[in-house]
């Protein structure tokens, strides 16, 4: 009854010029180890789910390179949004598609783009919340140990009585401001949202029926047609009316039967150049090189990714970005790597 969800419609803009509209970072090695993200997300999860049982979400124009990259899934396997309205809409869609399928499905839904090494005790967490979930109504998060107030991610309060590895959660809050996040860090009982979530269809699908109903019935009236040969027309005609809405915001935070459990495993969600600096193995100087050659003097903490075997001389860098792609060099400093989604407009306006 196992089954996944692989979000794979985001653009990963803060990773250009590697990642670009066309082709996102989800699609690219960008670990250097000779496997795209998208690649070691599907066989982490092949290892607990047949691989028949996982369902690739993604705008329709990734179609081809969805089933090039993971030539063992199928065309019924992979569904193509018309148009981008954040994960609320593609979980709900497949939620209700794969419990058409297996009205006992139990699902893991998570992003195609992250990094988790240790993927032993990935799956034995996965495990865990799967036989939770299959005997009770809960929607599972798996929690990180924040290290600073980052504003990008969601926070779960548990509830700090339960000694049990799976707590109950008081309060779910995407994205707080700077100062609510660092009031949520003191008080030591709040964990980051990793952005994986589990529990079963029948409990996903009723937490929509409550908190999204508009949402719900739009694709609520296409159950009929889902897996038959109908169904495109009907995921063409009504999967751009659905409201954009992040599944945080939809369901998360308005749920009381929010769960989590503490992820044992160390996670990234590679949002920035400096992320995957961090995850990187570093040269002898401290820089984080992939695909190139370096001769490094005076240099460290880089980030410096070419194309293969490229030979990168660098004296004097300190704390930079180095993407070379054939039309685009980036060299930008590491502390204003958010700013790279903005630059990249500034260079489509210019160019
Ligand atoms: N199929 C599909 N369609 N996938 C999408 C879409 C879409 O329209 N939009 C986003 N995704 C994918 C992204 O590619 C990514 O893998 C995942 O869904 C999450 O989207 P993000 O846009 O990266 O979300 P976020 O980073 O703002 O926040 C989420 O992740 C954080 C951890 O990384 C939230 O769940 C936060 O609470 C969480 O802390
Ligand atoms: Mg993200």
């Amino acid at each position: 009854n196992y089954y996944a969800i692989l979000m794979a419609g985001g653009v990963g803009s803060r990773f250009w010029p590697i990642s670009t509209q066309d082709f996102p970072k989800q699609f690219h090695d960008m670990l250097g180890t000779g496997d795209t993200l998208i690649q070691k997300t599907f066989h982490r999860l092949a290892d607990l789910i047949p691989k028949e049982n996982i369902f690739i979400l993604t705008n329709e124009r990734y179609n081809d390179l969805v089933l090039e990259q993971l030539p063992e899934v199928e065309q019924r396997q992979v569904v193509l949004e018309p148009a981008m309205r954040n994960t609320a809409p593609c979980i709900l869609y497949a939620s209700l598609k794969i419990q058409k399928e297996n009205p006992d499905a139990v699902m893991i839904v998570a992003p195609s783009d992250h990094w988790i090494e240790d993927e032993k005790t990935f799956s034995k967490n996965v495990q865990q919340a799967f036989d939770y979930c299959e005997n009770n109504d809960a929607l599972m998060t798996l929690g990180i140990q924040p290290t600073f107030p980052n504003t990008g991610y969601g926070y779960i309060e548990f509830d700090k009585s339960s000694a049990e590895a799976i707590k109950t959660v008081n309060q779910f809050r995407e994205k707080p401001d700077y100062e609510t996040a660092k009031s949520f860090i003191s008080q030591g009982n709040f964990l980051w949202n990793a952005g994986i979530f589990m529990w079963s269809a029948k409990s996903v699908i009723k937490a929509f029926q409550n908190n999204q109903p508009e949402l719900f019935k739009l694709f609520e009236s296409g159950i009929p047609l889902y897996n038959t040969e109908f169904e495109n027309e009907f995921i063409k005609e009504n999967y751009p009316n659905a409201e954009n809405v992040s599944v945080d915001y939809a369901i998360m935070e308005k749920s009381a039967n929010v769960h989590v459990i503490a992820a044992e495993f160390d996670w990234n969600d590679l949002g920035t150049w400096g992320s995957l600096y961090d995850k990187l193995d570093k040269d002898e100087s401290g820089n984080a090189v992939v695909n190139a050659r370096t001769l490094a003097e005076d240099a460290s903490g880089n980030m410096i990714r070419t194309k293969k075997d490229k030979i990168v001389v660098i004296d004097g860098l300190q704390d930079y970005i180095v993407v070379d792609k054939e039309e685009v060099l980036l060299i930008f400093p590491k502390s204003k790597e958010q700013d790279i989604k903005m630059t990249l407009q500034q260079v489509k306006d210019k160019f």
